[in-house]
């Protein structure tokens, strides 16, 4: 039982990844893929994937939060409170309502919430790194 507080922390951490996907695949796309012709295969592979991402980023950040829920379950059992891993998750559901409210009030129309949402993002990945290099103290 020990160990799986271990893996919820990793399944997070890979909830994020794919959360945090959409940034980098948009990124890509502009360089690289919106200069390529039309009827490119590669444009219509990576568009269909880009798709994915894009449309599933609000349901990999929930998945990632349920996950949190178990992580912080397990660990307030087996080991211990951690300041980090709380700032981590408060940092976590103040972009989940910034999402949820860019996605759902403001219909996705790029606002002050956007940019809230995308710093909110880099001062959530820098306070994870602080909780595992303090080893979730
Ligand atoms: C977004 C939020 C969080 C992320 C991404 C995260 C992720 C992780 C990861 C990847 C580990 C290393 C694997 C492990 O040893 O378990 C870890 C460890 C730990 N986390 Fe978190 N965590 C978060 C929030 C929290 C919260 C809110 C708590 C408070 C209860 C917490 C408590 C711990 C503890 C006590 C450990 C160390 C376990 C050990 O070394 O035995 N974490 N976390
Ligand atoms: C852990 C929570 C979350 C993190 C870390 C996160 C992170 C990000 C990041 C970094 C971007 C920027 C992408 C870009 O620059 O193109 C973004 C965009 C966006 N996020 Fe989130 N997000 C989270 C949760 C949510 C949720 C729950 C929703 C909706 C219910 C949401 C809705 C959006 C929308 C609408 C965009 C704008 C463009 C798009 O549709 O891709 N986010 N998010």
């Amino acid at each position: 039982m020990q160990n799986s507080g271990s893996l919820f922390g990793w399944l997070i951490t890979i909830g994020l990844f794919l959360t945090l996907l959409n940034f980098p695949v948009k990124v890509v796309y502009k360089a690289a893929i919106a200069r390529l012709p039309r009827e490119s295969k590669e444009k219509k592979i990576y568009t269909l994937l880009q798709k994915q991402i894009v449309t599933h980023h609000r349901f990999f950040a929930l998945f990632t939060t349920v996950m949190l829920v178990a992580h912080v379950l397990i660990q307030l059992m087996y080991r211990w409170f951690s300041w980090t891993g709380l700032a981590a998750a408060i940092l976590m559901v103040i972009n989940g309502f910034l999402g949820g409210y860019g996605h759902y009030i403001k219909k996705k129309k790029r606002s002050a919430w956007f940019t809230a949402h995308r710093i909110v993002a880099v001062l959530l990945i820098i306070a994870i790194l602080v909780h595992l290099v303090t080893n979730g103290r």
